[in-house]
């Protein structure tokens, strides 16, 4: 099974060098299954090691799920809040539980397909939730900041694009954010736009 300390061996990796960092991610395709919840799992549970670690476990009964996001706090200080916990020991108990495990989860993605492309998913899929949370701050600023911070600017999808291609620093501090040249021009664009909905 894979462990990853993903932000810190990040945040070592930048003061150790000091020049421009390249980094490159592991793509991170597991996510966890769909359904009410999944996007707090999605954000909360995967920035220190992949889905897998859930995913595999055999079915566990509700009170397996609820020591797990207790001590995933604290003894390993997640940084969700404790306002979490009923949503995320409910969704692990639904879709990791011992008896509903094997039920197939309708998908429910209401997030905004533009072009075809649910930027949601794709954020997921390419790792942006190492370092982004929607609500808060982790390595890099929230994404609701960031729509806070350029709404009513005429250049704020010209900027957050830029960003995303070309990475940089020094707009919310030291950290540099990789650059992410994977994307064809319409996946940036619904990243942005979905970036800069948020309220
Ligand atoms: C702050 C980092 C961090 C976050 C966030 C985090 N975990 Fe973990 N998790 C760990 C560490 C560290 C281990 C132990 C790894 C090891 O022993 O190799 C672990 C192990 C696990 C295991 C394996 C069983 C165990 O207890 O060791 C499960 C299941 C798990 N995590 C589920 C979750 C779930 C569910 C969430 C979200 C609610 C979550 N994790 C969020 C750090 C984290
Ligand atoms: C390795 C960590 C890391 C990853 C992965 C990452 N970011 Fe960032 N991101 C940052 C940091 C750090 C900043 C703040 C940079 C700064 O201060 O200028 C940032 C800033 C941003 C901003 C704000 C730009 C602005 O103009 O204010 C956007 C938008 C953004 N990221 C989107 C994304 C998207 C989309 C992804 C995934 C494709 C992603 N990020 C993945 C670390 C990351």
């Amino acid at each position: 099974m894979k462990f990853l300390f993903l932000p810190l061996s990040l945040i070592l990796a930048v003061t150790a060098s000091g020049k421009p960092l390249k980094i490159t991610l592991p793509v991170e395709t597991a996510v966890y299954k769909a359904g009410p919840g999944a996007e707090l799992a999605n954000a909360q549970c995967m920035t220190c090691h992949s889905a897998d670690y859930a995913a595999m476990q055999p079915p566990k009964p509700r009170d397996f799920w609820k020591a797990e996001v207790e001590k995933m706090k604290g003894k390993y200080g997640a940084p969700y809040s404790t306002n979490d916990f009923d949503g995320l020991i409910g969704y692990f108990a639904n879709n990791y539980g011992t008896d509903t495990n094997v039920v197939v989860m309708p998908t429910i993605a209401p997030a905004p397909v533009a072009n075809g492309i649910n930027a949601k998913e794709l954020a997921i899929k390419s790792g942006c939730f190492n370092c982004h949370q929607i609500s808060s701050k982790l390595i890099g600023p929230a994404y609701k900041d960031v729509a806070a911070k350029y709404r009513n600017k005429s250049d704020a999808m010209a900027k957050v694009a830029h960003q995303i291609t070309h990475g940089g620093s020094g707009q919310w501090g030291p950290i540099p954010m990789p650059p992410f040249t994977q994307f064809s021009p319409a996946e940036v664009k619904a990243l942005g736009e979905w970036i800069l909905s948020l309220k």
